[in-house]
């Protein structure tokens, strides 16, 4: 259920496919433990359970398989992951869980301290209603990884790179953080150029071609991502450094 009467509005989905059991059972008696809620304080010494050194945050997380791998692969860091769509949310829980079915659900609860990774915290709701919470300069990271293009001319007020969440991003995001947006879209990467190249908070850090058609270095494959290049169309990946 949204948080806030105030819903700004949101034009995808909030539910898919009927949610199957093990699913809906990690969503019930695991998403509250990491979820985060109106009495969530933001503070980076306790968000997570214990301190860690940066913060990450994953904006429409998908399927979860980039916010889940990253976490991984930074222990010392903590994620926030913001998703509206209620399958892919429980789709990051299995990946946390390593429950696929309602046979490995144990009796109680599932417990963080037995999962792969515990530095990761869900907002389950448009994250346009998070950005009021987060303090100025709280993350060091900030992902927008494929976000639904919306290529018609009379949609493009629905992108959501567009001045007012830009704003919100450059507020929250630390001097010399990094914006990474990826897309498959070309009408998608020109647009978020223009968005990202009319402000003076943001630089585009390529200094050549490869820098932004070639994965970075600590990248994870997302389910739009085998979809585009399943379909022959080829990602882009943009890093802005925040100034
Ligand atoms: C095209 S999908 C890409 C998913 C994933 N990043 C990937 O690469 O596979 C865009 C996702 O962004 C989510 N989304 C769009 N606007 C959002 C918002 N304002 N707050 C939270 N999630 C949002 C949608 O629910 C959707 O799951």
């Amino acid at each position: 259920m949204p948080f806030d009467s105030n819903q700004p509005k949101f034009y995808g989905r909030r539910q898919g496919r009927k949610i199957r059991k093990a699913k809906s059972g990690l969503l019930e008696a695991f998403l509250p433990q990491i979820q985060i809620t109106p009495n969530t304080v933001f503070k980076k010494e306790t968000l997570f359970g214990k301190p860690v050194k940066r913060i990450f945050l994953e904006i429409g997380f998908g399927n979860g398989e980039h916010l889940a791998g990253q976490a991984l692969q930074h222990p010392d860091t903590g994620f926030i992951g913001a998703e509206v769509f209620k399958n892919g949310i429980a789709h990051l829980l299995t990946l946390l869980t390593g429950i696929k079915e309602k046979k490995d659900l144990p009796e109680g609860s599932v417990r963080l301290q037995d999962c792969r990774t515990d530095n990761i915290r869900v907002f389950s709701d448009d994250v346009r209603l998070l950005f009021a919470r987060l303090p100025d300069s709280f993350v060091d990271r900030v992902f927008v990884l494929f976000p639904d293009p919306w290529p018609k001319k009379r949609h493009e007020n629905r992108r959501f790179i567009n001045p007012q969440n830009l704003h919100e991003i450059a507020r929250i995001l630390k001097k010399g953080g990094i914006l990474r947006i990826a897309t498959d879209h070309k009408v998608y990467k020109s647009w978020a150029l223009r968005q990202l190249h009319a402000r003076s908070d943001f630089r585009w850090t390529a200094s050549c071609g490869n820098d932004w058609k070639r994965p970075p270095a600590d990248w994870i494959e997302t389910k739009y991502q085998r979809k585009a290049l399943a379909e022959g169309r080829r990602p882009v990946f943009l890093d802005f450094e925040k100034l």
